[in-house]
């Protein structure tokens, strides 16, 4: 048996609401449903029950000290045909960069293989589908300098995605609260 994984912050409730709250009707976009908005840090694929195991002993190895994170700005994912709507973080952060990078080494000693691809951190909003990029612009400029909510970040979420006729359902399987007293 084997569950389609991956990673994530877990966001507030009133930063979720905030968030579902864009969404306006734009042919060919679909806007995720309120509950599923979450910062993915690494997507696993199929995790099979062994290496299940190791790496939630693993995850609860990740220590990094808790820090703030801005969910703020809108961009796209696609080029001239976005595929992705999200929201951003700003710039900067060391902090989630030194968390993606020590749940890395974290992944690879589970003996998972994680994409190595640059990490940029978001939350994706909305997919869509033949959609220019000409037809996102007024949505882009009303948000692009929008500051959603500051996030206190305090551990992460091991999450399974079960893909069902009616869209991807997520479980939270795991959340690892780091020490207090954790060092960078
Ligand atoms: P994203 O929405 O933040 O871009 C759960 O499916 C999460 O894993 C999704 O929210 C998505 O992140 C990410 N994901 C899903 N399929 C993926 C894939 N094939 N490669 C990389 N990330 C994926």
């Amino acid at each position: 048996m084997s569950k389609r994984m991956f990673v994530a912050l877990e966001l507030p409730e009133v930063c979720r609401a905030t968030l579902a709250n864009l969404a306006v009707p734009i042919r060919g976009v679909r806007w995720l449903p309120v509950d599923q908005l979450h910062l993915t840090l690494a997507f696993l694929g199929e995790v099979d029950a062994t290496v299940e195991k190791s790496l939630r002993e693993r995850l609860a190895g990740v220590q990094v000290p808790p820090f703030y994170l801005p969910i703020k700005g809108v961009g796209t994912f696609g080029g001239s045909r976005p595929s992705v709507i999200w929201a951003g973080v700003g710039s900067g952060h060391p902090h989630l960069y030194a968390l993606h990078k020590h749940l890395h080494d974290a992944l690879f000693a589970a003996g998972l293989d994680p994409e190595l691809r640059a990490f940029h951190p978001h939350v994706t909003l909305a997919r869509a589908k033949e959609v220019s990029s000409a037809t996102l612009r007024p949505f882009l400029r009303e948000h692009d300098a929008d500051d959603f909510c500051l996030l206190r970040i305090t551990g992460f979420t091991l999450f399974s995605s079960d893909l069902g006729p009616r869209g991807a359902r997520h479980t939270p399987e795991m959340h690892c609260e780091f020490n207090a007293t954790a060092r960078t």
